[in-house]
């Protein structure tokens, strides 16, 4: 996990969730560009149209928190993407089906291996359907170049 800071946010970036749609480098392109290091400009653009974008992250590989300090209110950022977010108790947990691509599930939900062992916990995720993910059982981007 990396973290990308200033005064009034923290982004945490989880590589290995990314199912690399790229909804963020769209969004906010002054902000997220892979042919930039750090690729995350956390200075690129006011605090709460960083955190709106992090809120699109159908993954969670992008999520944010405030620092303490931060001049952003908690009711400012308490969308899908923030990192301490707690499910409401009686949350529906739904699941997208992408046609020749993931699943997005959007819930909270865990994943167990064949023990019943919970390996990963998370608000949202976007699975592999495709089965050429380098990275099982989360997408990793590679049904793109599977396409037609
Ligand atoms: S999954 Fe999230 S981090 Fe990855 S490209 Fe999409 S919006 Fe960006
Ligand atoms: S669905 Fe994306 S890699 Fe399989």
């Amino acid at each position: 996990m990396k973290e990308y800071e200033n005064e009034d946010l923290i982004v945490h970036w989880y590589p290995e969730l990314c199912s690399h749609p790229g909804i963020c480098l769209r969004t906010l392109p002054e902000v997220f560009d892979v042919h930039r290091r750090p690729w995350v400009n956390i200075n690129g653009a006011e605090p709460i149209e960083i955190i709106k974008a992090v809120d699109l992250c159908p993954s969670g590989a992008l999520r944010y928190s405030l620092p303490e300090g931060s001049r952003i209110r908690s009711e400012e950022a308490c969308g899908p993407g923030r990192l301490d977010l707690q499910p409401p108790s009686a949350a529906v947990i739904t699941i997208k089906p992408i046609p020749n691509g993931p699943l997005i599930i959007d819930g909270p939900a865990a994943i167990i291996d064949t023990s019943g062992n919970t390996t990963f916990e998370a608000q949202k995720m976007v699975l592999c359907s495709c089965g050429c993910s380098c990275n099982k059982p989360f997408c990793d981007g590679s049904h793109m170049k599977n396409k037609p």
